[in-house]
C-alpha cells in the first residue's frame, strides 16, 4: 500500500451511551444461555484494555501517516475505540455486579498488554493490533450478517451495545492494517503474528471462560452445562465460513476489504442510526 492512496471510507465517532438499570438484565443475559453469557462477559472484559493497546500501537505511528484520507480514518478509529472502551467498562461494571469476574479479566488484560508494550518492538505490536482487528471484524461481520447470530442475543441492552460495536468494528477494519502497510510492515511479520495470535487468543478465551463458569453455581448443574455446550457446537460463530474468514488473513497480499461488507454496513447504518434507527435514542 506504500505510495498508493487509501480509498475513502467513513469512520466516524458517534457520541453514544448505553445504560443497564439494576434488574434490567437476567443473570444469563444471552437468552438464558449459560456458556454464551460467560463468553460474552469474557470478551467484554477483554475489550477496554485491549482497545487501549490498539490505540497506543496505532497512535505511535500517526506521525508517519501522510495520506490525508488515512489520517482522517486514524482519528475516527481512535475515537471509536475510545468510546468502545468507555461503554464496555460501563457494561463490565454491571456484569461484575451480576457475579461475572470482569475485573479479573480486565486486570489480566492490563498486565498482558503492558508487558507487551515493554517487551516487544513497536512494529510487532502494530501487527498484533492488525491481527486482532481482523478477529473483531470477523466476529462483528458474522453477527451483522447472520440472523441466527442476532437471534442469540435476545432483546436487551447488551444486544444494542454489541450491534453498535460490531458496526463500528466493520467500519474501521482496514485502518490498523493500512497503517501497518503504510509504515512498511512486512507480509512475513503480519502473517507470522496472526499465526501466533491464533495460537494464543482462543486458548485465552477458553481458560478465562472456564474460570468465569467456575464461579457460577448454575454451571454445576451438569445437564444445564452440557446442554449449553452442545448448543455452542452449533453456534453461528463457530462455523467453517468463520474459520475461512479468519484464515483469509494468512494469504500473502490479503487486504481486509477483500471481504466486502459495504452493503452490510449500509443496511446496518440505516437499521441502527437512520431516521427510524433503533439506536438513535442512544445518541447524545
Ligand atoms: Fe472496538
Ligand atoms: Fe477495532
Amino acid at each position: 500500500m506504500t505510495g498508493k492512496s487509501i480509498p475513502a471510507r467513513t469512520v466516524r465517532t458517534r457520541r453514544i451511551a448505553f445504560s443497564y438499570p439494576t434488574g434490567s438484565l437476567d443473570r444469563h443475559y444471552v437468552q438464558g444461555d449459560l456458556v454464551m453469557s460467560h463468553i460474552v462477559a469474557v470478551l467484554s472484559g477483554l475489550f477496554p484494555e485491549g482497545e487501549d493497546f490498539f490505540i497506543r500501537s496505532v497512535r505511535r505511528y500517526a506521525d508517519q501517516v501522510t495520506d490525508p484520507e488515512l489520517k482522517k480514518q486514524v482519528s475516527g478509529f481512535i475515537g471509536q475505540e475510545v468510546t468502545h472502551g468507555r461503554e464496555h467498562r460501563a457494561l463490565n461494571d454491571r456484569l461484575h455486579d451480576m457475579g461475572y469476574p470482569t475485573r479479573m479479566v480486565d486486570r489480566f488484560t492490563h498486565y498482558l498488554m503492558i508487558r507487551s508494550d515493554r517487551l516487544f518492538r513497536q512494529k510487532f505490536q502494530l501487527a498484533v493490533t492488525a491481527a486482532l482487528e481482523h478477529y473483531t471484524a470477523t466476529i462483528a461481520e458474522c453477527l451483522l450478517r447472520k440472523p441466527e447470530a442476532q437471534a442469540l442475543l435476545g432483546e436487551n441492552e447488551v444486544r444494542s451495545v454489541l450491534l453498535w460495536h460490531a458496526l463500528e468494528e466493520s467500519e474501521h477494519k482496514t485502518v490498523a492494517f493500512d497503517v501497518y502497510r503504510t509504515v512498511g510492515g512486512s507480509e512475513r511479520l503480519r502473517i507470522n503474528t496472526m499465526r501466533l495470535t491464533n495460537a494464543l487468543f482462543v486458548p485465552i478465551v477458553v481458560v478465562l471462560t472456564a474460570i468465569s463458569l467456575a464461579g457460577d453455581r448454575a454451571a454445576y448443574n451438569p445437564v444445564r452445562l452440557l446442554r449449553s455446550l452442545a448448543r455452542l457446537r452449533h453456534s453461528p460463530f463457530l462455523t467453517r465460513d468463520m474459520l475461512e474468514h479468519v484464515r483469509a488473513y494468512n494469504r500473502v497480499g490479503f487486504h481486509p476489504d477483500d471481504i466486502d461488507a459495504t452493503e452490510l454496513l449500509e443496511r446496518w447504518k440505516v437499521e441502527l442510526f437512520g431516521a427510524e434507527g433503533s439506536l438513535v435514542d442512544h445518541l447524545k
